[in-house]
């Protein structure tokens, strides 16, 4: 293939990552942990099952950096997940040393390359590898709003027994429980759900919606969502490898976009071959920008844990 991907982490979201991304031909794929083994076999199964998948798609795994010399992405997964009982923000000493490590290491071989942040707490991170990378803001963009708006897609299409694929949704904001999804945004057919379901039903899916990656863990109980998480991501990659320009709900620097500055937040990117090629500034109402408000400084706090850490 002539676009290389490389993912950091091949434990659940990262080896999904890496089999939609060979599945769907869009790349060949490095696979990187620091498990000796774990990235290289995983690697080899997925290329036994290229015959009977039908792709083309090569796929390498490592303990090293060297193989993912020039990417076009890199998806960074590393890192540990949420048990039961954790927040996202309990992740965030472990995570922010791993993160800071591994973005050096794919930064110095990959100068061009768009990073995609998936490692949580999300929007931390996000500072974390702007910083270490010192790449432009549009190349370093958070994956959360295309997963969490996802969910909120699928609880809609469930309520009213509609195709997913005539769902549209808005969850702007930081990932965490203070996240934003936005009822009048978000619809069916182009008709805003506000105008198909009671407000108590709206509510109740912007709760699940909230809670949906501790609905998940509760279930699992060993780990956190993955199969989600792992087609959000690679929507994303997929719009930037091909182009596309697809307009998605990610985490992006902000340097007074919706009032907030020098914060990595979720809002409306254009997402196309140079990363982010436009953020989105849509109408909130008062309420809406309150919402906003508290999820922002919600991510403002981890930051200023970042900094007590460093
Ligand atoms: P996992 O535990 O299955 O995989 C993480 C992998 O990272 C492991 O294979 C581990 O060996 C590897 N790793 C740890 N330190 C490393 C290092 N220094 N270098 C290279 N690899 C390293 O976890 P999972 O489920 O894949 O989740 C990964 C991360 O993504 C977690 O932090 C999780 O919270 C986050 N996540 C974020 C989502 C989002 O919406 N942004 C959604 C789902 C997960
Ligand atoms: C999720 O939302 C854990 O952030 C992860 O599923």
């Amino acid at each position: 293939m002539d676009k290389k991907v490389t993912v950091i982490g091949a434990g659940n979201v990262g080896a999904t990552a890496a089999q939609r991304l060979a599945e769907k031909e869009l790349c060949d794929v490095v696979l990187i942990d620091i498990v000796e083994g774990i990235p290289q076999g995983k690697s080899l199964d997925l290329t036994e099952a290229a015959p009977i998948e039908k792709h083309d798609a090569h796929l390498r795994g490592s303990n090293g950096y060297d193989e993912s010399a020039d990417s076009d992405i890199v998806i960074i997964t590393a890192g540990i997940p949420r048990k039961p009982g954790m927040s996202r923000d309990d992740l965030i000493s472990t995570n922010a040393g791993i993160m800071k490590y591994v973005t050096q290491e794919v930064a110095s071989r990959s100068p061009e390359a768009v990073l995609i942040i998936v490692s949580n707490p999300l929007d931390a991170m996000c500072h974390v590898a702007y910083e270490a990378s010192k790449f432009p803001k549009n190349r370093v963009i958070g994956m959360a709003g295309v997963l969490d708006s996802a969910r909120f897609r699928a609880f809609i299409a469930m309520e009213l027994d509609v195709s997913v694929e005539s769902t549209h949704a808005f969850v702007l904001g930081g990932h965490g429980d203070t996240m934003v999804p936005l009822p009048r945004y978000s619809t069916v057919a182009g008709i805003p759900i506000t105008e198909l379901m009671p407000q108590a039903r709206i509510d109740a899916l912007v709760d699940r919606t909230a809670n949906g990656g501790a609905e998940i863990v509760g279930l699992l109980k060993t780990g956190s969502a993955y199969y989600a998480p792992a087609s959000a991501a690679v929507e994303m990659a997929e719009s930037i490898l091909k182009d596309k320009k697809k307009i998605l709900p990610c985490a992006a620097y902000l340097e007074g976009e919706y009032g907030f500055n020098d914060l990595f937040i979720g809002v409306p990117v254009k997402l196309g071959k140079n990363g982010i090629e436009d953020i989105i500034e849509i109408e909130l109402t008062e309420a809406e920008k309150a919402a906003l408000k508290k999820s922002a400084d919600a991510v403002q706090g981890l930051k200023d844990d970042l900094k007590k850490l460093a």
